[in-house]
């Protein structure tokens, strides 16, 4: 029989590199998601969902390198998601072989909505598969998690049985999705509590939810759940994933370390005991959340709970005159838990490569020595500009590095000329795939728009600009400028990102970087046999016909 030790603390699993990558242009390259997993180990997540292996060759290699890399013996459990299908289970299994502690996460959907429109399958039929998959996944490795999608619209008793057949099968995670974000939060509750009560074999797995923002109460249904007896809890960095995102992970863990003398009960422990709650480093959630917004491409919103950019500022007078005399006043966690003032200004112009690369060690990149050359070239560069440089600049400058691949085209120039007198008019010069270097030029309504209508003229590849954001990295004058674009073609949306002290070469980079996205995965619709990063060097660019629409 299968023993699974019941957790005295909650499990954070995070799923941001699987279902937040999900979500429209937030596609990440391997090295992208690979900086993130290592930042998740640091984070101290107990298990990282790291794709789905059998979804194409650059999940695979995604799912394998991070098993290899960051699935150490004292790293997190490296998880591959499946469907309930034996190539599937085959492909996540085969992924996570290098992986220390590993586990196949699969899935099939319960509810009868699915069953009848999308599975065309019997309630009978399901619960032979969820059975005889979960012993499949258990004949690769012990670790095994099997998830019921859309639980929350799925008739209980059915829900019940196909539990406990998956748990006599060796599921040692059952995982309770609510995957259309329908579920209230004392419903979600009550069906923790129910499946605790009404699950034979319940005690031999842990129980897990997951859940999506359709509604907004994400977050809200996680917490009841643990009141319920969950004890993990699949969640995001900034809340990231399919339509409304999946339950945050920044709030989740603040909650229970803000509130943990309300949730401690809940968990058998007494009210006022100061043993936190998760095995979260809560001073690396801003870092963390830095990054996937970086690479993602998508822009955390400034009243966001936790990471928000307004979380812990205080406008109205009587709040900072409160703040003034005591902090508790209106304030109710302390942005120094969450890693926001950890950014001491550390090198300047003349610091050299072993300072630089002692400080990007401190702060957890470990460069290879081509990527630590380059980075340092930046730094120099920068450092001429921008006297003292802080641990955020760093990060900007190195997590800019990673953005770089795909680099099909190259930014080679970019020359603009604007002014209340001047009609902005932009030069830029690109070096293609080939190798061959063009150069065309446009007039726009502003620098910016002038400089995306000469790459476009260059690019011709048909494309909206459908986001620009313009973030300063520090405060000053000086402040490298994060610029992040989304760009729609053929109903898919590309991101790009890049840092410059010059916001106008920050957002041609940036636009450099999004059409590189977009270019490489047309390129591999084209050759779908070849991944994308080896068509960089072997494929020939296709020549793309179509309209010239401006950016
Ligand atoms: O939302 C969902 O149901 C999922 C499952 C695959 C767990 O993402
Ligand atoms: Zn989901």
């Amino acid at each position: 029989m299968n023993q699974q030790p019941q957790p005295d603390r909650i499990i954070i699993f995070d799923t941001t590199l699987r279902d937040g990558e999900q979500c429209p242009g937030a596609t990440l390259n391997v090295d992208e998601k690979l900086a993130i997993a290592r930042q998740l180990a640091r984070l101290g997540v107990d298990v990282i969902e790291a794709g789905f292996a059998f979804a194409s060759p650059g999940d695979f290699e995604a799912v394998q390198k991070i098993a290899k890399t960051v699935g150490t013996e004292d790293g997190p459990i490296v998880c591959s998601l499946a469907r309930a299908i034996k190539a599937d289970i085959e492909a996540a299994a085969e992924a996570l072989k290098p992986a220390r502690h590993a586990r196949i996460h699969t899935f099939i959907s319960t509810s009868d909505i699915h069953l009848e429109y999308q599975l065309k399958k019997s309630r009978a039929e399901v619960l032979a598969i969820a059975e005889e998959m979960v012993a499949y996944a258990k004949s690769f490795m012990d670790d095994v998690e099997f998830s019921t999608m859309d639980a929350t619209r799925t008739d209980p008793e059915y829900l019940y049985q196909v539990l406990e057949r998956a748990i006599a099968a060796g599921a040692t995670t059952i995982n309770i999705p609510d995957t259309v974000g329908y579920s209230m939060p004392s419903e979600f509750g009550e069906l923790i509590r129910g499946i605790k009560e009404n699950v034979p074999n319940i005690d031999q797995a842990v129980i897990s939810v997951h859940g999506h923002n359709d509604l907004g109460v994400g977050v809200a249904n996680f917490l009841e759940a643990v009141k319920n007896g969950a004890r993990q809890l699949e969640c995001t960095i900034n809340g990231i994933g399919e339509r409304a995102g999946n339950a945050s992970l920044e709030e989740l863990v603040m909650a229970l370390h803000v509130r943990r003398q309300y949730y401690n009960p809940f968990l058998g422990r007494p009210a006022d005991s100061e043993e936190p709650l998760t095995n979260i480093d809560t001073r690396q959630i801003y870092k963390t959340s830095r990054l996937v917004s970086n690479l993602t491409g998508m822009l955390v919103q400034p009243n966001k709970a936790i990471v928000g950019a307004n979380a812990f500022a205080h406008e109205s007078g009587i709040h900072q005159d409160g703040i003034l005399k005591n902090k508790l006043t209106y304030e109710i966690m302390d942005a120094q838990s969450i890693g926001l003032n950890d950014n001491q200004i550390v090198l300047g112009k003349h610091s050299g490569r072993n300072a630089f690369r002692t400080r990007l060690k401190e702060l957890g990149f470990d460069l290879s020595e081509t990527d630590l050359n380059k980075a340092f070239l930046r730094f120099k560069d920068l450092a001429d500009k921008k006297k003292e440089m802080s641990d955020w600049d760093l990060e900007a400058i190195v997590n800019d590095e990673i953005q770089q691949a795909p680099e099909l085209f190259r930014l080679e120039l970019v020359q603009v000329s604007c002014g209340d007198r001047a009609r902005p008019t932009a030069t830029v010069t690109l070096r293609t795939p080939t190798g061959e270097e063009l150069t065309d030029a446009a007039i726009g309504t502003g620098p910016v728009d002038a400089v995306y209508k000469a790459m476009n003229r260059v690019v011709n590849v048909p494309n909206q600009l459908i986001e620009f954001s313009v973030q300063s990295v520090t405060a000053g004058i000086d402040a490298i400028g994060e610029v992040t674009i989304r760009l729609r073609h053929s109903d898919r949306v590309y991101s790009g990102h890049a840092a410059n002290t010059d916001i106008i070469v920050a957002s041609a980079q940036a636009y450099v970087n999004a059409l590189n996205r977009l270019y490489a995965s047309l390129q591999s619709e084209k050759n779908p046999s070849v991944p994308p990063d080896e068509q960089i060097t072997t494929v020939a660019p296709v020549a793309i016909q179509g309209s010239r629409e401006q950016a």
